[in-house]
This record gives structure tokens, sequence and C-alpha cells, in this order.
């Protein structure tokens, strides 16, 4: 690939699709990022023409031929969508990297988003060189998660459906669970604790990385915090399920 044209990292979420050419160098966006809504009915089809909007406004920056990564908040195998948290039920069964690569007339790497988190912090941010196990929780409208043994993603982790004390972890550890029933920062630690706690005594991870944009407020809740492992947050705030996509596509 041409050292001017950047792979193109497009996050696909509930209420927004956001895309920009990522440079692999610094694991920082080449231009300023792209935000569209997400359609009302955010079927297969009506978010394809989203992503090639995007696509369209970085072709002098991506050379109209460079990867393409893109994140779903869904478990993806090989392509196919499996699951669908946020977005339209249609997208399950989906081959969304066919879709994507029909459309685009490219290649297309779909991932789940919190794996592309993972991957994005593993090559430039908060789980960078890390010999051992790192899991990634993103805390956000739901519970998303990525496990990096040495440096290798154990693709589509769903630690966020586990059930604990007879609920779901994101029903009762999300953030939005803590907008939704208004949690101090005391009261959504001790739903974080248990949860982490839990995952920690079946995984032992070696480092335990916290993204969503909650985590721009982790002062207010780490310290709070008691685990063997040390929890800290993630780096690339936002951006990072852009660049882990981008990376992703670039090396598949
Ligand atoms: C989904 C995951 C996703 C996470 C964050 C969960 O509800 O099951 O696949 O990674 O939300 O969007």
């Amino acid at each position: 690939m041409a050292k001017s044209h950047h792979p193109l990292g497009i996050d696909i979420g509930g209420s927004g699709i956001k895309g920009a050419p990522v440079d692999l160098d610094d694991g920082v966006f080449a231009k300023e990022r792209l935000r569209i809504d997400t359609p009302a009915e955010s079927t297969p089809l009506a978010v394809a023409d989203v992503v090639v909007r995007i696509a369209e406004h970085f072709k002098h920056a991506t050379g109209g031929d460079s990867p393409i990564g893109v994140t779903l908040p869904a478990v993806v195998s090989r392509g196919v969508t499996r699951t669908a948290a946020n977005i339209d039920q249609s997208w399950i069964g989906t081959d969304a990297a066919e879709l994507l690569s029909t459309k685009l007339g490219r290649a297309v790497t779909v991932v789940n988003d919190a794996d592309a988190a993972g991957v994005g912090e593993l090559h430039y941010g908060a789980a960078r060189g890390v010999d051992g196990l790192v899991l990634l929780a993103t805390l956000g409208t739901g519970i998303g998660t990525a496990l990096l043994n040495r440096g290798e993603l154990l693709s589509n982790s769903e630690l966020g459906h586990l059930v604990i004390d007879g609920v779901y972890a994101e029903t009762s550890a999300s953030s939005h669970a803590r907008e939704k029933e208004k949690l101090s920062w005391e009261e959504w630690s001790g739903r974080l604790q248990r949860y982490f706690a839990y995952v920690e005594d079946l995984l032992w991870p070696d480092l335990i990385v916290v993204g969503g944009g909650v985590s721009k407020h982790a002062k207010q809740f780490l310290p709070l915090l008691h685990l063997r492992a040390p929890i800290v947050p993630a780096q690339l705030g936002n951006a990072a399920g852009i660049v882990g996509a981008a990376w992703l596509a670039a090396h598949e």
C-alpha cells in the first residue's frame, strides 16, 4: 500500500456510524473523523449505504482501493453477523463482509466492536507489550469484551452476557445502567467490583482495560475497585474501534 494511502476504519453503532482513515505508524486518524447518524431502520442495506458515503468522503486519503475494517455491535464469525445489539435484527445471519465488499468494490473486514477496540489498545494503547492475558471491557449501552492473549485476539468473547446473581452483567453494570438507575459512582463501582471479580476468578487476566465513553471519568470509579490484576483506562478513547478495525483490515 502506498504510504499516502491509509486503511479506513468504520465503527457502526446504534446511534452513529463513524469513520476515519488511520495512520498505522502511530495509530491515529489521518483525517478528521466523519460521523453520520445511524438510519432509524438500521437494516444491513440502509447501513451499507452510509458506509459507502463514508468511504466516498475519504476516497482521496484511502486511494479508493485500500482495505476497510468495519465494526458491528454483534458477534461476527468469518464475516457473518450472528447477533445484533442495538441494530436491526435482520443483521443476524447476514454475510456482512460480502455485502459491504460488494457495495464498496474492495476488501472489507468485519469485526465485533469490542474486539476492534481491543486490537486498537493492543497495538497503540493500554494493552501494548503486555505478555499475558488482557481483558478489555467497553462499558457503554451494553458491556463488550475483548480477550487478548499474548498479542492474539480471541474473537467474539461475550462476557457482558454472563449471568451473575441472576442478572445479565450488562443489564446491571453497563454505563447505561448507571445512567438509567441514577447510580452514584460508589453504587456503580460496587456492581463493577462484583462483575470484574467474577470474571477475574474465571480467567485470571494479567491486565484489565476499561473502555467506552465513561472511561474518561476513570478517576471517579477505578480507584474504588480492588482486583488482583491492575485495572486501567483505555488510552485511545472513542478512536480505539476505528483504529483497531483499520489495523485488522490492513493485516488480513
Ligand atoms: C453485544 C456485544 C457488543 C457489546 C458492545 C453487547 O450487547 O452482545 O457483541 O460488543 O454489546 O456494543
